[in-house]
C-alpha cells in the first residue's frame, strides 16, 4: 500500500530485511547467477559491484520482480517471497529505480509521483474525480522530505535535471512506503554536483531506515556512501565485506581479483 508516513528505524538491533539463498538464474545455456547468497540489513547501503556480465543486473531483476529465479530463495523480513511482477514487489515495499528511471517525461512531477496510486475524491455517491490538489501537495511534501526545493510540481519531468529526476523517482518509492530501494547506476549519467546530490539522497534514505542496494561501477561513489559491498564474479559472490577503511583504488582491485584485501 502507498504510505502515509516514512519508515523509521524501530530499534538498534540489526534486522536482516532481505536474504537471498542459493539464487540461480539461467537464460537458456547462459548461467547468469550460479548460487548467490547474501543479505541486506535494515537501514544500510549495500553496494553490489562486479565486472561487466558478472550478473548484477540479473540479480536486481530477480530481487525487483522483473525476472523469476531458476532456483533458490528470496526472503523479505524472514518470509519467503516470489514476486509475480515488479508491481507486486513494489506493493510489498521493494522499489527499483532503473537507470532510465521509468518516468514519463511529458507528464508532470506530481503525476509521476502518484502513478498507480492516484488519490480520488468522491463528489457524490458513485462519482469520483482525481484529487489533483492533494496529489500536488503530496508530491511537494515527499520532495521536501528529500530536501528538494522543486516549487512547481505541475511542470513536466522533462524540465528537470538528472539528479532531480532521481529525487522524483525516490519520492515515488517513498509514497509506496518502500523499505528497500534498489538503484541501478544512479550517478552514471550525472555531473559532479548532481552526483553529490544523489549520494546525499541515498544517505537520507539510510537515515530514515530504508535499505538501499546500490549497483555501481563508480568506486568513489561506493566508498563514499555504502556500508558494505558484495562483489560478483561470473554469477557468484567472489568477496564481500565492510567498506570502512577501504579506498576506491583498493576496491577496484578487489573487483578485479575477487579477493578481499588482507589487513596489513
Ligand atoms: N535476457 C538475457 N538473455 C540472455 N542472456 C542474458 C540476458 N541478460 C543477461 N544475460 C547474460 O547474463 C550474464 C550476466 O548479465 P548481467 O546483465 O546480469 O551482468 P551485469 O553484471 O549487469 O553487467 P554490466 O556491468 O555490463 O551491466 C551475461 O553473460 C549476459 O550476457
Ligand atoms: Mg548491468
Amino acid at each position: 500500500m502507498p504510505a502515509t508516513s516514512t519508515n523509521t528505524c524501530r530499534n538498534n538491533a540489526v534486522t536482516k530485511v532481505l536474504e537471498l539463498e542459493g539464487l540461480t538464474k539461467s537464460y537458456g545455456a547462459v548461467q547468469a547467477l550460479r548460487g548467490v547468497s547474501l543479505h541486506a540489513n535494515e537501514g544500510e547501503v549495500l553496494a553490489i559491484c562486479g565486472d561487466n556480465g558478472a550478473g548484477k543486473s540479473t540479480l536486481i531483476k530477480v530481487i525487483s520482480g522483473a525476472h523469476a529465479q531458476t532456483s533458490g530463495t528470496l526472503r523479505l523480513n524472514g518470509r519467503e517471497v516470489r514476486w509475480s511482477s515488479p508491481h507486486d514487489a513494489l506493493v510489498h515495499g521493494v522499489a527499483t529505480i532503473y537507470q532510465d528511471l521509468a518516468l514519463a517525461p511529458q507528464l508532470s512531477v506530481w503525476q509521476n509521483v502518484f502513478v498507480g496510486a492516484e488519490i480520488r475524491k468522491t463528489l457524490f455517491p458513485g462519482f469520483s474525480i482525481l484529487d489533483k490538489k492533494r496529489m500536488r501537495a503530496g508530491a511537494a511534501e515527499y520532495l521536501a522530505r528529500l530536501n528538494q526545493n522543486i516549487d512547481d510540481v505541475e511542470r513536466p519531468v522533462a524540465d528537470f535535471s538528472g539528479g532531480q529526476r532521481q529525487a522524483i523517482a525516490i519520492a515515488r518509492a517513498l509514497l509506496w512506503n518502500a523499505s528497500i530501494v534498489i538503484m541501478d547506476e544512479p550517478t552514471a549519467a550525472l555531473g559532479v554536483k548532481e552526483t553529490a546530490k544523489v549520494l546525499a539522497l541515498i544517505r537520507h534514505l539510510k537515515d530514515t531506515g530504508v535499505t538501499v542496494l546500490l549497483i555501481s561501477h563508480n568506486m568513489d561513489d561506493v566508498v563514499q556512501v555504502a556500508d558494505r559491498v558484495v562483489i560478483l564474479k561470473a554469477g557468484r559472490v567472489a568477496a564481500q565485506g565492510a567498506l570502512e577503511g577501504i579506498s576506491p583504488a583498493t576496491l577496484a582491485q578487489t573487483v578485479m581479483t575477487g579477493e578481499w584485501p588482507q589487513v596489513q
